[in-house]
């Protein structure tokens, strides 16, 4: 457990270099097993998740090294098919190795990965595509034993563009006989990342970014080196420091439409680009945005949800949030208003409705979630006086070095185990 003590008022001011995207760097250690060899990995963010996927992969038999920001992992060792279930306590995305293990290992043991703050966290969507593809699946208490001699590519059709669902189905695809067509696929950038190293693997992987991808099965991947894409929700999350305080910051690495730029300029806000740069610079007032909906990409991505409500609270009017992706993402809302934020929650849990109020003012907060305590981070160097937010190691989930990057850009903030 440690705790960020944060003096607000300070304007955010700088420039600030976006580290590896988490959740391309989690499905693409997962795939570094299926080549039975080397994966040279750059530009991996040092982060909790990131040594909770080495550590699974270690487990299982790989060896792996981690040096300043790069992986090498050489999975021609692994022995075990089994998933460390503490690991997956630890972080539920590591369902990601269901599809990767059962390729390889053609048997696959892991842990539920239960529900979070976030809501159930079914994985009803992984288990019905891998029974498609011919695997047989034994749910033994809370452990699922999945196995197949072989694979057979099919069509699926998912229900919902699931993320996890999307990329295990790719996953679990690359060696099964003939050819797997996902329809209704996600669409992120991560889905385009993990398709460009299975590509240079040798995998058969084609539509990534569509609503289709089709895989072809192969016989064999081979040694690969790739750099991961920026983390578009960690550079969102830093545009919004500036834009909370009133500030002006210029992100640099950053692929400029990974990230939802017109709802920043809904708030009103100033931003100008340039290559694989992005300059905003906050306007005096804050604009409501009457209604703002969370769906999956490319359209206003649910990671960054609990950021705007931060940004939001401090608009000079109404807003109305919907979220739409989980069921339960709003455990910041009781934090925002212990701070003087005016929101409430309506009955089907997921609409906020939001009356911009002139000041917060700080306060002892509880953080729940990774975006929802990065949300009471932005919103504590926004507010009046001292803010202190427990968290229970879940900011450092996702964000490298967060409180030494906001200082760097003029916060006063300091992290406490
Ligand atoms: C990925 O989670 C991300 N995590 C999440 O980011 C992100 O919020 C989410 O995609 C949506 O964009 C990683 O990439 C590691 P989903 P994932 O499957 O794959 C339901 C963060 O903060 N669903 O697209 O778990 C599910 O309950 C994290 O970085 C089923 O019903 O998300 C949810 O309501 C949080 N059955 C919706 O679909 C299933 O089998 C979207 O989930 C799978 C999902």
């Amino acid at each position: 457990m440690g705790r960020y003590l944060i003096n607000g008022g300070k304007k955010i001011s700088g420039t600030l270099k976006i580290n590896g995207s988490k959740n391309s760097v989690l499905p693409i250690l997962a795939a570094s097993i299926l080549n039975s060899g080397q994966s040279v990995i750059h530009n991996c963010p040092d982060i909790y998740d990131t040594h909770t996927a080495l550590k699974i992969l270690k487990h299982v038999g790989c060896k792996v090294k981690f040096e300043n920001h790069t992986a090498i992992i050489d999975s021609s060792t692994i022995n075990s098919y089994e998933v460390d279930p503490d690991l997956v306590k630890e972080m539920r995305s590591s369902i990601i190795f269901l599809g990767s293990i059962l390729s390889v290992m053609k048997r696959v043991s892991i842990s539920y990965p239960g529900g979070c703050e976030l809501g159930k966290r079914p994985i009803d969507f992984h288990l019905a595509a891998l029974k498609k593809l011919g695997a047989q699946i034994i749910e033994d208490g809370d452990k699922i034993i999945c196995s197949a001699e072989n694979l057979k590519g099919c069509k699926i059709k998912l229900k919902f563009p699931s993320v996890g669902a999307t990329q295990n189905i790719i996953l679990a695809s690359v060696f099964a006989r003939g050819s797997t067509k996902i329809i209704n696929a996600a669409r992120e950038p991560e889905i385009i990342d993990l398709q460009n190293f299975l590509k240079k693997m040798g995998a058969d992987i084609n539509g990534a970014g569509t609503s289709q991808i089709v895989i072809n099965g192969v016989e064999k991947l081979s040694n690969v080196e790739h750099k991961v894409i920026p983390d578009r929700i960690v550079a969102a999350t830093f545009l919004i420091s500036a834009a909370i305080t009133k500030g002006q910051i210029e992100i640099e690495n950053v692929i400029t439409n990974h990230l939802p730029l017109i709802n920043f300029l809904q708030t009103g806000c100033y931003i100008k680009l340039s290559k694989n740069k992005i300059y905003l610079k906050a306007k005096e007032f804050i604009r409501p945005i009457k209604n703002l909906q969370t769906m999956p990409y490319p359209y206003f991505p649910t990671d960054l949800q609990a950021q705007f409500v931060s940004l939001l609270s401090l608009a000079s009017g109404r807003s109305i949030v919907k979220e739409n992706v989980f069921e339960s993402r709003n455990k910041h809302i009781p934090e925002l208003i212990k701070m003087g934020a005016k929101i409430k929650i309506l009955p089907d849990n997921t609409t906020f409705i939001i009356d911009g109020v002139k000041r917060l003012n700080g306060a002892y907060l509880i953080s729940k979630d990774l975006r929802g305590g990065a949300a009471l981070i932005l919103a504590a160097l926004a507010a009046y006086g001292k803010t202190i937010i427990q968290d229970e190691n879940h900011i450092l989930r996702g964000y490298e070095k967060i409180e030494e990057k906001l200082k760097s850009l003029g916060a006063d903030i300091k992290y406490e185990q």
